[in-house]
């Protein structure tokens, strides 16, 4: 599929289901579905005044059996989508696209770009056992970015590589809080806490809403989620390139913006979310 198809399908069905006439230029955000929402929400709340333009591509979801050069394909279809629509720094709040292409669309676009890497450091810095546990798709294990990060904080401990199939799915479809996604992670994170792993990593974004049920089932385990600090880093690097939105700017918005069908991705992002549809809410009221 050319360049061309993957952005006609971008118009068609992507009008956004939530949108202003901003004059502050929007910071991009994208993701298969909905994890990077997380990273969304946690960015809003340090900036307030920014607009956010947020890019699913639910038509390529889930990302994590995909060939990595048909992953750097929809992330650099993202990112023209994105900018085209005047996003002056993008966040790849995608664990699997930032370990297939973050710096190759570093290389390709003019805009700041700030992705995810998973959290090795902290966890090193947090483990009492010595085992740590990395919780990601079987794209991102296998990336050159993870075994940079391991390589680099994890020597000093055993990093324990965990392949989350099927959380992201359960997470998509808004099964967060069900017994469905409690035998999953029993059975993908149980035998290793049985066998000392003290601090799990989340290394996909779509994990960080089952937070709770990682902490409902293993209270003794730390749980180390980078969205927060991925959000405090985009603010940093907008600061740092002058393009923070002006003071009295706003009311900052949220737009939402999908390759695929919108219905239900809305209505699961809306119930994990709920701030961020909230906050628009009350602009437009
Ligand atoms: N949210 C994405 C990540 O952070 C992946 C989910 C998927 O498999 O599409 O890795």
């Amino acid at each position: 599929m050319s360049e061309g198809d993957h952005l006609r399908q971008y118009r068609l069905s992507g009008a956004p289901v939530l949108s202003s006439d901003a004059m502050v230029p929007p910071v991009g955000f994208f993701d298969s579905g909905v994890g990077g929402l997380s990273v969304a929400r946690a960015f809003r709340s340090y900036a307030p005044l920014e607009p956010i333009l947020y890019f699913a591509d639910t038509a390529w979801f889930p990302y994590g059996g995909r060939p990595a050069a048909e992953i750097r394909k929809r992330a650099f279809a993202a990112l023209h989508a994105l900018i085209a629509r005047g996003a002056k720094l993008v966040v790849v709040a995608c664990n699997t696209a930032s370990a297939a292409a973050l710096s190759d669309l570093r290389a390709a676009f003019p805009v700041p770009i700030v992705g995810m890497v998973p959290g090795v450091k902290p966890a090193a810095a947090h483990t009492r056992s010595g085992v740590v546990l990395v919780l990601a798709t079987p794209n991102t294990l296998d990336g050159e970015l993870f075994r940079r990060v391991r390589e680099e904080y994890g020597s000093g401990v055993h990093v324990r590589a965990v392949a989350g199939h099927g959380l992201a799915e359960l997470v998509e479809e808004g099964r967060v809080g069900t017994r469905e996604a409690r035998v999953a992670l029993e059975r993908l994170l149980g035998p290793h806490v049985a066998t000392g792993a003290d601090v799990v990593v989340l290394g996909c974004t779509h994990y960080h809403f089952l937070m709770s049920d990682i902490r409902a089932i293993f209270p003794e385990l730390t749980v180390v989620d980078t969205s927060d600090a991925v959000a405090r880093r985009a603010l940093a690097v907008l600061r740092e390139e002058g393009l923070v939105a002006p003071d009295g700017a706003g009311p900052a918005t949220f737009e939402l913006i999908a390759s695929g069908p919108r219905a239900r991705f809305e209505t699961v992002a809306r119930s994990l979310v709920p701030e961020l549809f909230a906050a628009h809410a009350e602009t437009t009221a």
